[in-house]
């Protein structure tokens, strides 16, 4: 069967504090709304309907952003789950196949547990999602009777009784579009807190005759994110995942818990990643590699073999060859470092291309910024850069060139020639010693007048 999604991503957020809409704020270097995306991606989707409240045009920025063709609607107001479902009705109009609900602050519903709930959906018109909670607190009750699920209970609605039940409502739903647009037309909102709740499609479906079933997960998989403190809980929850199934993947975490990953990281088999090491969005690291501690890499590929850090800034655009070497204090933007090049020591390699097995210097420079526009160094194959040579783009060093220690380089430099750009040494034979005298005379008679 097709499957559309609906994420439900309208609500404030109150308990966040924060300018920015709730379902923005990144777990893992992507916004909670993008990992839910992304756990619903695992269905295929035909269709992906966001629907966007508080905040909306960022958080429709960020779910085209995403995914370009996703559909993004608008709950000008926020009168309920089932209200907000009901806005991507227009979307799924003519839609034949089956809708699965979920929300834009619960990001780590897993793909298998989707699946289930689709396999579910063959054999009945409504699935919910359920878990058991070790503190069931104020989410709504689902109501059972053998297998059959017959109603879900809203806290605030709900008897002492239903209060006691503990399989909970995870939020997440799956029927038919046509049904659940039609079941949400008998939804009203003669309740505790005067909303349309979605969870009564549940009740309703069942005085029609129709069939409801409960598929749960683990407790995890349903966490939801209202505060600073749940988002920091969620991200670490990631990461604790995210890490062992890495070292499941056969990579050296040295000190798992201080490595940081975001939900795109890729790691090869047999890279070490030492203590303190984070990963931005966009790296991938090859096999064989070594990313030394204190690193820190975003938007960036890694080949085999190669060794970066200690302290080494990896940004976006930095793209390592196999066997490079990226030393202590270096910083590599928008670079392509070709094959065994070396860049060991306090340098910067921005806007640039490093040939094949070049050694750069310490303390080497490419001053690509001229204070309005950016430009390129372009460095051949087996150069050797002097320490502290500064390049000023645009300059091109050809093959098997070479660069004097502190050279400014604001030419090109001939394949095989040596360049120089620094000052001519003078020398003064004894001046040293007449300095040193003059000046400790200077210093004793200063010491007397005082
Ligand atoms: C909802 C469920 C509850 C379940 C709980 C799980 C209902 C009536 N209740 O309660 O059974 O246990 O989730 O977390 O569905 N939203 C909108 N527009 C609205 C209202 C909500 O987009 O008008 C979005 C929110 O941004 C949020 C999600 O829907 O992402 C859930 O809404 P929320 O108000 O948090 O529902 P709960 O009261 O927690
Ligand atoms: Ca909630």
């Amino acid at each position: 069967m097709k499957t559309a999604l609906i994420i439900l991503a309208a609500g404030k957020g109150t308990r966040m504090n924060s300018d920015l809409p709730k379902v923005l704020h990144p777990i893992a270097g992507d916004a909670m709304l993008v990992h839910a995306m992304a756990s619903g991606a695992a269905l295929n989707p035909e269709r992906s309907v966001v629907v966007a409240g508080h905040g909306a045009d960022a958080v429709r920025a960020a779910a085209l952003a995403h995914d370009p063709a996703a559909i993004v609607v608008e709950q000008t107001e926020q009168k309920g789950t089932a209200h907000a479902v009901m806005q991507a009705a227009p979307a799924l109009d003519d839609f034949d196949g089956m809708a699965v609900v979920l929300y834009g602050d619960t990001p780590f519903i897993q793909p298998e547990t989707l699946t289930r709930m689709a396999q579910a959906l063959a054999s009945n018109d409504i699935v919910v999602l359920g878990f058991e909670a070790s503190d069931p607190a104020r989410y709504g009750r689902l109501i059972l009777q053998g297998q059959s699920l017959e109603r879900i209970v809203e806290y605030k609605d709900a008897t002492e009784a239903e209060r006691a039940i503990t399989l909970c409502n995870s939020g997440v739903v799956a029927a038919r579009a046509d049904l659940l647009f039609d079941l949400i037309d008998d939804v009203g909102n003669d309740n505790a807190s005067q909303e349309y709740y979605l969870t009564d499609i549940v009740g309703i479906a069942r005085d029609r005759g129709l069939s409801a079933t409960a598929v749960t997960c683990a407790e995890e998989e349903t966490m939801g994110v209202n505060s600073r403190a749940d988002l920091a809980q969620a991200d670490a929850a990631f990461q604790a995942r995210a890490r062992a199934a890495l070292m499941e993947d056969g990579v050296t975490l040295s000190a798992p818990d201080t490595v940081y990953l975001c939900r795109d990281t890729v790691i090869g088999r047999d890279t070490v990643v030492e203590p303190n090491v984070v990963f931005g969005p966009g790296v991938t690291v090859e096999s064989g590699a070594t990313i030394r501690a204190f690193s820190h890499l975003e938007g960036c590929h890694v080949s085999r073999g190669g060794i970066v850090g200690p302290y080494a800034r990896l940004r976006p655009g930095a793209e390592l060859a196999e066997d490079v070497r990226i030393g202590n204090f270096v910083e590599v933007k928008n670079a392509q470092i070709a094959e065994g090049a070396k860049v060991n020591h306090l340098s910067y390699i921005g806007d640039a291309h490093i040939g094949r097995h070049s050694n750069i210097g310490a303390g080497t420079i490419t001053c690509n910024y001229d204070g309005v526009m950016k430009h390129h160094t372009h460095i051949g194959d087996r150069v050797f850069i002097g320490s502290n040579t500064m390049l000023v783009a645009p300059v091109s060093v050809g093959d098997g060139a070479m660069t004097g220690s502190g050279s400014v380089i604001t030419s090109d430099v001939e394949p095989d020639a040596l360049a120089l750009a620094r000052a001519p040494q003078v020398e003064k034979p004894g001046m040293a010693r007449k300095l040193f005298e003059m000046l400790k005379a200077k210093k004793a008679r200063a010491q007397r007048g005082s």
